[in-house]
């Protein structure tokens, strides 16, 4: 029997195992149906604005794939009906409902409708913005519509969901974004909203711990949706624009995945996230808070 021949064969196996592993493993995102049950949310009723497209998008198709109900609201006719098809074909219970939400008739229709099919809401999701680009020399009144358009739909969509939620306990998740903590110029009315949708977090988290219903944000920085997309196109030189902002990502130097986004927004609906209130919790890869020179310093340690 020769011990050492069969030990350093057996290490190897593991070396080889663990270096193809991490082969595997690294330039993977975890998908969040490989890791939580599918029926994390089952039966649990959503409202998620902005649901069509980008990051909404994947929320919805997340929250589906973990057996919720799942209402979604959008602008977007034709994304959305798209969307609703891919549900149908995977026998997801849901309902599209094709609105603008800076109406407050369609904030008071989504409520109204969820409740006449599905009888309860659970679960609020306010997603939908946009970055107009209204900065300090837009017109006054260009200002107020920006920030009514990216901030009040948020409000109304609680206001009109208050009684629901008070009754399921539910809990209330807010996207906000970045600028409302590092700001980015030119955009006035859109950090204001974001800004004031932090605000609002803690607000509504202290206001609504006595009915047991949690509301938190979850703060995304660069996610490459279609919105992104278009806005880093308006520069000139795009590609070493899109590259200078994946060399101050900490992690991995790459963008946020939307479902990386979606799998945080399924941990706090859910009761994993059950005694986690008023908190805004950043999926960035790090890339507000850590360190500013971690691009010349990006050098492994060990
Ligand atoms: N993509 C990013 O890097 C990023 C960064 C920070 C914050 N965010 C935030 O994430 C959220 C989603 O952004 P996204 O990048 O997925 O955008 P997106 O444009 O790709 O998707 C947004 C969806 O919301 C819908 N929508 C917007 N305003 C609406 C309204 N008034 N009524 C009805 N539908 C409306 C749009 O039609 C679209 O389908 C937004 O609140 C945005 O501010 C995104």
């Amino acid at each position: 029997m020769n011990t050492h021949s069969d030990a350093l064969r057996t290490s190897s196996y593991i070396f080889f195992l663990c270096f193809f592993n991490c082969l595997l493993l690294i330039p993977q995102v975890i998908h969040a149906q490989d890791l939580f049950s599918p029926s994390l949310l089952q039966d649990k009723v959503v409202i998620v604005t902005g649901g069509a497209a980008g990051i909404g998008g994947a929320i919805v198709r997340a929250l589906a794939q973990h057996g919720a109900i799942v209402v979604f609201v959008d602008k977007d006719k034709k994304q959305g009906t798209q969307l609703s098809r891919e549900l149908s074909n995977m026998s997801k219970t849901h309902l599209f409902v094709p609105g603008d939400l800076s109406k407050e008739e369609t904030c008071k229709q989504v409520i109204e409708e969820t409740l006449k099919y599905f009888d309860r809401i659970d679960i609020l999701i306010n997603n939908a913005g946009f970055n107009d680009k209204i900065g300090l020399t837009a017109s006054p009144s260009a200002f107020k519509k920006s920030v009514e358009t990216n901030l009040m739909h948020y409000f109304m969509m609680l206001h009109y969901a208050l009684t629901s939620l008070k009754k399921s306990k539910g809990t209330v998740i807010n996207i906000a974004s970045k600028v409302a903590l590092t700001g980015q110029g030119s955009t006035s009315g859109y950090a204001a909203a974001k800004g004031a949708i932090l605000a609002l977090t803690r607000e509504w988290a202290v206001e609504l711990a006595p009915y047991d219903i949690r509301v938190n944000a979850v703060i995304p920085a660069e996610v490459l949706t279609e919105a992104y997309k278009t806005w880093i196109t308006s520069f000139s030189n795009h590609e070493q624009k899109l590259q200078q902002i994946k060399e101050k990502i900490p992690l991995g130097q790459r963008m946020t995945t939307m479902q990386e986004i979606a799998n945080t927004v399924l941990f706090l609906a859910s009761p994993l996230a059950s005694h986690t209130t008023g908190q805004f919790l950043s999926v960035d890869g790090g890339y507000v808070h850590l360190d500013r020179a971690f691009t010349i310093l990006n050098e492994k340690n060990d």
